[in-house]
């Protein structure tokens, strides 16, 4: 089905099902531990070996000689896979260094060998047995020496570097009040529950991998480049996934070893990366270094915005696209933005949950808080009159839908906004300095052509098949419920069957796109369904009602199962977008607020309360939907407050690489939080008349917990994280 039009009435808009805030049908699964994990497919892999990996101990140079005789004659083990004995490897699409590196080093913790044993201790015993001699180059790892080298890197995924609008800098310099401020947010780690794990196992040419992962597709092709093999040779199955947050868009070191491991030890092996290694081995969020400069007039108008970002990488890799959100956000005739890579040795930095937005609004939303402190404008009331409802770099393009100044104003009311006083560092909760904060949220909405097949049985059951994965969001219930909706069936009627390379392509789970797009991708096949049910039944499809089980056609009643008494009924389809997100603008939008209380003796900071107000179109399960924005809030709290990757600046590593080092927010450090959605539908997005909502509930909460922290103790922190050794010497004096 081809989506090119907005769409208009269709059997969604029922909403007996959509919109409906259903129970995940796969929780009872996974609170009985019966949902099968990619680590433990004893259903469907006999006998395996285990794998541990063995990461280099240097970030740059080259292997001069691996001893392995040891760990060879060590109890239990079977084969060790090394750059050597595994043959050419070829290169994927999305990895920027091998997933076995040796004898060149691309980067710390890179993988350079798997050990397979018959037992997981045997194999870890022998891994420590490997020895490795090195020599070390040297290498890039401090980004902000390495900011004057920074270059232009070409379009991403369609977007420029750099844009320009009118004269930033003469607008700027004759701008009665002016900030210029620069902001840096550090590296971080997915810090997903679930490791990268994989399963594999080889019949004569054909390599089947149980594996925990976003994109079935993306992945399936690079697994089968990797080895050089075609790609029908190669099956992935992730029904299931503990958590990716973009950590699992791509195959890593697990995916790769496991196949290789297997066919070495001729037997399916097993890998689950070390914890240890995985904020080295895999991927990160990049850190940057951002400029910003806004200038506007005593009334709060913006004339001049611009936005530079410097982010780092490995030779090839990408830029942070940090700036993209300011070409979008907020209204101002004289713009710039600006987009420059470093090349560093770090491992590789990549998407981690709305890459570009998630840090760009870091930045972006202190900004516009200091802006709104000069102008001695209400923040909320700053960002009211620098609303846009088009595209400000491209007027003639509109905002689908852009309801952020509703969404500020409702949570402003909601909060107790009118509350807060202006002046810092007024309000004292006993030990405590008490302040609220604001910030925008924006999240592009992308939208993934999509595929499914569904079938109707001869009890009226339908299924539906596609490569689409739940990485903990609700794809399988909204899935369902789009199905049920569909052939008006109850949702106890419906098979949702995710995660298998053997199913259609779908849009897969990344940017925010996975609901929308893969629902959509059901509601077209769905359709079809329709349609063949309507035939084998022989009323026309138009002005069939799909209800209660049944087709009614004027006076006509049929049971649905009906249709495939003669034989199961399937049929598949794929929606395919044409160029609505060119004529229209697709953004989802939203407002955070948050109270903190910071100890005016030790600096300490507790989040006391949170409240996001999203607008985001159809919200397709209130409840799930909820529960990915009060995630995204948590995870904003750890970026505004903890998370940090800490550079070893002289030997290239992050070095606090494990969950006691690399602090995210536990039970104790979330408040009560509330979510609320504005009503919307998007007809240009989809049948489906929905948009993304998993990372707008993250983009903003951390300049939203600073600006609070701001309001509390009048110390303003540019730098992420916000911990208390940034306040503690500029805390107002205790009386
Ligand atoms: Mo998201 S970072 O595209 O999984």
């Amino acid at each position: 089905m081809k989506f090119d039009t907005p769409a208009t009435t269709n059997p969604i808009d029922q909403l007996k099902f959509i919109g409906q805030p259903m129970d995940r049908i796969d929780g009872p699964m996974k609170t009985s531990g019966t949902a099968p994990y990619a680590y433990e497919r004893h259903d469907a892999v006999q006998n395996p070996a285990y794998g541990v990996v063995v990461g280099a101990a240097i970030a740059k140079g080259r292997i001069e000689s691996m001893d392995l005789r040891a760990a060879q004659a060590s109890p239990g083990v079977i084969t060790i896979v090394t750059a050597q004995t595994a043959g050419k490897l070829g290169k994927g699409q999305f990895n920027t260094a091998a997933l076995l590196g040796g004898p060149e080093i691309a980067h710390y913790h890179q993988a350079i060998a798997l050990v397979v044993a018959q037992t997981f201790e045997q194999a870890r015993a022998a891994a420590q047995l490997v020895k490795v001699q090195y020599s070390r180059a040297n290498g890039r790892f401090d980004l902000a020496a390495a900011r004057p080298s920074a270059h232009k890197p070409p379009e991403q995924d369609g977007s420029p570097a750099d844009t320009r609008k009118g004269n930033f800098e003469k607008a700027f310099d004759t701008a009665p009040v002016q900030h210029d401020a620069t902001y840096t947010t550090p590296d971080h780690s997915h810090a997903m529950m679930e490791p990268h794990a994989s399963t594999a196992a080889w019949k004569g040419e054909k390599l089947t991998v149980w594996t925990s992962n976003q994109m079935i597709d993306w992945s399936v092709g690079d697994l089968a480049k990797t080895l050089g093999i075609p790609k029908d040779n190669v099956r992935l199955v992730s029904p299931f996934v503990g958590g990716g947050f973009g950590g699992k868009l791509f195959i890593r070191a697990d995916v790769l070893l496991a196949a290789l491991g297997a066919k070495a030890a001729r037997q399916p092996v097993k890998v689950a990366l070390q914890r240890p290694l995985i904020a080295n081995n895999t991927t990160h969020r990049p850190a940057t270094i951002q400029r910003i400069r806004i200038g506007a007039a005593k009334n709060g108008k913006i004339s001049a915005i611009a936005h530079e970002s410097w982010s780092g990488d490995l030779p090839d890799g990408k830029p942070e696209t940090a700036v993209n959100q300011t070409r979008l956000l907020y209204a101002g005739a004289h713009r710039l933005t600006a987009t420059r890579l470093a090349v560093l040795d770090l491992p590789e930095g990549n998407a981690m949950r709305a890459p570009g937005e998630a840090p760009g609004m870091m930045a972006l939303e202190i900004a516009m808080d200091e802006m709104a402190t000069k102008l001695g404008i209400d923040p909320v009331e700053f960002r009211a009159i620098n609303d846009t409802q088009v595209d400000p770099e491209k007027p003639e393009r509109p905002f689908s839908q852009r309801q952020l100044v509703e969404c500020l104003r409702t949570g402003a009311q909601r909060f107790g906004w009118s509350q807060r006083r202006a002046e810092p560092a007024q309000v004292r909760d006993g030990r405590w300095l008490v302040g609220m904060g604001v910030a925008a949220a924006f999240r592009n909405n992308m939208v993934m052509k999509s595929g499914a097949r569904v079938r109707l049985n001869s009890r009226g059951v339908v299924t539906v098949e596609t490569d689409m994965t739940d990485i903990g969001t609700g794809s399988y219930t909204i899935i369902a419920q789009t199905a049920a909706e569909m052939m008006g069936v109850p949702i106890h009627k419906v098979m949702v069957r995710l995660g298998d390379s053997a199913f259609p392509v779908s849009a897969g789970s990344g940017g925010q796109w996975g609901g929308n797009s893969s629902t959509a991708g059901v509601y077209a096949a769905c359709v079809k369904l329709r349609e063949t049910v309507a035939q084998k039944l022989g009323v026309p499809v138009d002005g069939a009602v799909f209800a209660d089980g049944t087709v009614r056609s004027g006076e006509r009643s049929v049971p649905l199962a009906e249709a495939a008494a003669g034989g199961e009924l399937v049929v598949e389809d794929t929606i395919e977008y044409g160029d609505l997100d060119k004529k229209y603008q697709q953004s989802t939008f939203g407002a955070h607020f948050v109270e903190v209380g910071v100890d005016v003796a030790t600096g300490e900071i507790r989040v006391r309360r949170m409240l996001a107000v999203c607008a985001a179109g159809r919200i397709l399960n209130p409840k799930s939907a909820r529960s990915q924005v009060i995630g995204a809030m948590t995870m904003g709290v750890g970026a505004a407050l903890m998370e940090e990757l800490a550079v070893d600046k002289r030997q290239g590593f992050f070095v606090n690489h494990d969950l006691a080092g690399y602090e995210v927010p536990v039970h104790s450090d979330i408040p009560h939080q509330e979510v609320i959605f504005l009503d919307e539908t998007d007809p240009v997005s989809s049948p489906m008349k929905a948009k993304g909502v998993g990372e707008l509930g993250l983009c903003g909460v951390a300049a939203a917990v600073a600006n609070a922290v701001f309001n509390a103790t009048g110390v303003r922190v540019r730098d992420y994280p916000v911990t208390l050794d940034k306040l503690l010497d500029k805390l107002p004096e205790v009386t």
